[in-house]
């Protein structure tokens, strides 16, 4: 019977072990990125907010694409963000994500957690996940398998073909296969998936990572009618243990979810309200629905 211990040790393996047992305890983590643990540290939400993002501005070559954008995301909410073209909408998810530095401002997750301190890598594992337009799943592999791969902790690839799940690990998989509606579909290969059942399917591995907060970028652009429906409830589900920001252009949908709207325009929250309020605002019409 083969063991990993009688596998020939590789160099970083020995890299590791030439530490000592000490070393080998602090410095595995740093050799074997497999091995890190998911960090997440408590993020402080006593005051009741997730995400914090305060007077932030960011110029491209001298044109502001983010104006003095303030935005708060409450525990548990679920909000939509809609705007023009070019209102900034993306940029300001570039910002939260850590992709793009603003000039200016504050973006804190929780009222502890300073994200204009952090790196991409470690704005992720401190809890906030994000949803890009297009699909990236791996088709060659099974739903299950995909999700399982996805999977937050001590986990990665290598130990996903070396390692049992234990019970645990199977019922997170199994509460999120409910949760995204693929159930029946665990055994087939992702890339037989319908392109709305890949977005589900992709919303579940952001899922297996434990975030706090979503960001999903255009979630139902090609989707029939009946999978914006159960996106719509699915992202409606998800509220309250997460707070989900989505944006997106399709009206239908976001009137569908029933949240707060935010309005962004020229880099700059032009109205926020419910979608009623946000529809009678004249300067909302004038700006944005073309009226
Ligand atoms: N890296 C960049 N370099 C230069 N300009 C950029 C960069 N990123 C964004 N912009 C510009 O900033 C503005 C805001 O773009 P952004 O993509 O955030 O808009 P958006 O609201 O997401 O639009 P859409 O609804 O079309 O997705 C645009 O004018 C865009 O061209
Ligand atoms: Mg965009």
């Amino acid at each position: 019977m083969s063991t990993m211990t009688e596998t020939a040790p590789t160099a970083l393996e020995k890299a590791a072990l030439k530490a000592g047992p000490l070393g080998e305890l602090t410095r595995r983590n740093e050799v074997f990125s497999f091995l890190k643990p998911q960090e997440n540290p408590l993020i402080d939400t006593r005051h009741n907010m997730m995400l914090y993002v305060e007077g932030v501005s960011v110029s491209f070559d001298g044109f502001k694409a983010i104006n003095d954008l303030n935005l708060y995301i409450k525990k548990g909410e679920l909000r939509c963000i809609i705007g023009p073209n070019g209102a900034g909408k993306t940029t300001m998810m570039d910002i939260i994500t850590g992709k793009t530095r603003p000039d200016a401002g504050q973006v804190w997750l929780g009222s502890n957690l300073n994200l204009l301190k952090m790196d991409e890598a470690e704005i992720a594992n401190a809890g906030i996940g994000r949803k890009f337009q297009k699909p990236t799943v791996f088709e060659a592999l099974s739903v299950w398998t995909n999700l399982e791969l996805a999977m937050a902790g001590p986990r990665g690839v290598w130990q996903t073909f070396r390692a049992r799940l234990n019970g645990e690990q199977r019922d997170d998989i199994e509460y999120v296969l409910e949760l995204i509606g693929l159930k029946d579909q665990q055994t087939l290969l992702a890339g037989n998936l319908s392109h709305g059942q890949k977005q589900w399917l992709e919303i579940g591995m952001l899922l297996m990572q434990k975030p706090k907060l979503l960001l999903v970028d255009e979630p139902v652009a090609g989707m029939t009618h009946q999978e914006m429906d159960r996106t719509a409830e699915l992202l409606r589900s998800l509220a309250g243990e997460h707070s989900v920001v989505v944006v997106e252009h399709d009206m239908d949908f976001v009137r569908s979810i029933a949240s707060t709207v935010t309005v962004l325009h020229q880099g700059h929250v032009l109205a926020e309200g419910s979608m009623s309020d946000i529809q009678s605002n004249p300067k909302v019409r004038e700006v944005y629905l073309g009226q």
